[in-house]
């Protein structure tokens, strides 16, 4: 096969209007998608590498460890997706497993980041017999053109879904739910889904996860400022601002904001709008949501998703869960 690589750019130009209906709710908010720019990956890989955040690692080592039981059974050829994947490095562990078992593959990415494109598309050019597409684009528009793609080609074979890091902890339950939903409706039955959560575990480990002393998470969460600095012509003063990082037990899930220190005002050109912070308040930029084992595969069983197999770091307190495509079950609503 022919090694291929294109990006294709859809549903990225919303920055501006969402930062002013974001900031105009209470509590404010801003979409952790924009935490991704250049830079904001970068600190994100450096996230990874730091002793405080297990995820990456733990992922990394069920992955290689698992690779060939993940994608056992998986039809030839095969559509394989990588939903947010950063850096490409996970996907090259299932890519591996499948050259290795003769699976005729090829990679679509979907991101919003195009520096996290970049690096996963070089990461996998060490397989030229992979073809690798890349989408720019939100989870949904790049799955649901990866979808059409695949039936206008009336292309056979199967489609694997690899949703990890934990990436769906980044949306609110009902959230995550739906869009489980609307991954089953891009799959044919036997299709796969991988996914990768992080679970509940002590609440000082999942702080300083979210919360590290080096402070590359508040770097992180701050470069949301200096983006709608430059994007925006916004004049947001860093040190008007303090990253936290808060576990709420009752919902389940890390809550990182950022904190005006001060009663100060913020103009966003770009948005065509001022706020207003009081001292002490903040803007809601990510949750984190962690789950317990069990719960996640009895979501997928209602929502027409069996468990393949489940893999799980006991240590770090992360599962990888695989899921095939069966038929729904009477009562269950895919729609
Ligand atoms: N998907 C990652 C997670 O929930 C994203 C993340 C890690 C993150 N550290 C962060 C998001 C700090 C915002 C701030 O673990």
């Amino acid at each position: 096969m022919e090694t291929s690589s294109e990006v294709v750019l859809t549903g990225c130009d919303a920055l501006a209007d969402d930062v002013r209906r974001g900031l105009q709710r209470s509590p404010k908010r801003l979409q952790p998608r924009y935490l991704y720019d250049a830079l904001g990956s970068r600190l994100f890989e450096a996230i990874c590498e730091l002793p405080e955040y297990p995820i990456t690692r733990a992922e990394l080592n069920l992955l290689a460890a698992h690779s060939v039981a993940i994608s056992a059974g998986v039809a030839s050829p095969l559509t394989l997706v990588e939903l947010g994947g950063g850096n490409g490095e996970k996907l090259a562990l299932l890519v591996v497993a499948l050259v290795d078992a003769g699976v005729d593959l090829r990679v679509e990415l979907v991101d919003v980041s195009a520096t996290a494109l970049e690096l996963a598309t070089r990461k996998l050019a060490r397989f030229p017999q992979v073809s690798v597409a890349g989408h720019q684009a939100t989870y949904e528009d790049g799955l649901r053109r990866i979808a059409r793609q695949r039936a206008a080609e009336g292309r056979a074979g199967g489609m694997m879904v690899a949703f990890l890091g934990s990436n769906i902890g980044n949306l609110e339950p009902s959230a995550a739910r739906l869009f489980l939903v609307s991954i089953r409706a891009a799959l044919r039955i036997d299709d796969r889904i991988v996914l990768g959560t992080d679970l509940v575990k002590p609440e000082s480990e999942l702080v300083a996860a979210y919360d590290d002393p080096l402070g590359v998470t508040a770097a992180f969460n701050k470069n949301l400022l200096v983006r709608l600095n430059r994007e925006l012509g916004a004049n947001f003063t860093l040190d008007g601002f303090a990253h936290r990082a808060v576990w709420n037990a009752a919902e389940s899930r890390v809550e990182m904001h950022l904190e005006s220190l001060r009663t100060q005002r913020v103009s966003i050109p770009g948005s065509g709008c001022e706020v207003a912070f009081a001292a002490g308040e903040s803007i809601w930029t990510e949750s984190s949501y962690k789950y317990e084992r069990a719960g996640l595969v009895a979501w997928g069983t209602d929502l027409g998703l069996a468990r393949h197999d489940q893999w799980v770091d006991e240590e770090a307190g992360f599962a990888v869960t695989a899921f095939d495509a069966v038929g729904f079950r009477p009562g269950s609503s895919p729609s």
